[in-house]
C-alpha cells in the first residue's frame, strides 16, 4: 500500500464516523415517531386495566390495541401481530414479531416461553426494553449483580453499550429500537446463516422486515 493511502483511509473512516454520529444525533431523530416514554405509559396503563393473573398473550393483546389507537397505520396489521420468528442472537434465543419497521426504528414483541440468556449486542441505536411480563437481568462487564427489571420497567441501552442479559422462562417485553436500523441486522440474521441454518425461519423474518420497511417507507416514513 501507498503512504498516501495509508494516511487518508483512516481520515476518511474518521470522517464517515463523525458524519454518521452527527447524523444519528440531529437528522435521524425528526423521522421518530415513536417516544419510549409514550410506550411505557401505554403498557403501564395496560397492566392497570388488567386482571392481576393475566397471561402474557393476554397483556400483549392489550397493549397492541392500545398501540393501534395511539399509531395507527404505522402499527397495524391486518390480523394483528400473528406471526413470530425464532431470533437467535448473541448467544440467546428468543422469538418476536414485529409490529413496526422502519429504516429508523423498529418496535417488536420479544420474548421466550423457555428461557434464555446472551450478549445484548453492539448496536448503532438506542434500544428500549419494556418489560411485559416475567422479567429481565442484565449487567455490565464490571457487574457482580443483576440490574432487575419487572413488568412496567423500562432497561434503557444507550448505543453502543453492551450487556449481559437474562429472561427467564416465561418473560416478554415490547422493544422499542432507534436508530441505524440496518446497522443492526447483521446480529439479527448471522447466526441462522452461520450456526442454526434455520432457513425457513431466516426467509420469514427477512420477508416481514422487508415488506414492513417498504411499506413505511411508502408511508413516508423512513
Ligand atoms: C462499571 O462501569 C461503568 C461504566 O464503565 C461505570 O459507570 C460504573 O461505575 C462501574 N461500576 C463499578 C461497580 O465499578
Amino acid at each position: 500500500m501507498k503512504t498516501s493511502t495509508l494516511v487518508i483511509l483512516p481520515i476518511v473512516f474518521y470522517v464517515a464516523l463523525y458524519v454518521a454520529e452527527v447524523v444519528f444525533t440531529t437528522i435521524l431523530p425528526k423521522h421518530y415517531i415513536f417516544d419510549h416514554v409514550v410506550l411505557q405509559n401505554i403498557v403501564k396503563e395496560s397492566l392497570n386495566s388488567l386482571e392481576i393473573d393475566a397471561s402474557a398473550a393476554q397483556v400483549m393483546d392489550k397493549v397492541y390495541e392500545k398501540l393501534v389507537a395511539e399509531y395507527g397505520k404505522f402499527i397495524e396489521q391486518p390480523e394483528g401481530p400473528k406471526e413470530w420468528v425464532f431470533n437467535n442472537a448473541g448467544g440467546a434465543m428468543g422469538s418476536m414479531t414485529i409490529l413496526h419497521a422502519s429504516l429508523s426504528e423498529y418496535l417488536i414483541f420479544f420474548g421466550t416461553a423457555v428461557g434464555t440468556e446472551g450478549h445484548s449486542g453492539t448496536h448503532y441505536a438506542d434500544d428500549y426494553f419494556i418489560i411485559l411480563y416475567g422479567e429481565e437481568l442484565a449487567g455490565l462487564p464490571n457487574a457482580t449483580t443483576a440490574e432487575r427489571y419487572l413488568p412496567g420497567d423500562v432497561h434503557h441501552l444507550p448505543y453502543g453499550i453492551n450487556k449481559q442479559y437474562a429472561m427467564p422462562s416465561g418473560s416478554f417485553a415490547l422493544e422499542l429500537a432507534q436508530g441505524y436500523i440496518p446497522s443492526m441486522l447483521p446480529f439479527g440474521f448471522i447466526q441462522m446463516i452461520t450456526s442454526t441454518l434455520d432457513y425457513k425461519n431466516f426467509g420469514r423474518t427477512v420477508y416481514f422486515t422487508a415488506v414492513q420497511m417498504i411499506r413505511n417507507l411508502y408511508l413516508g416514513k423512513v
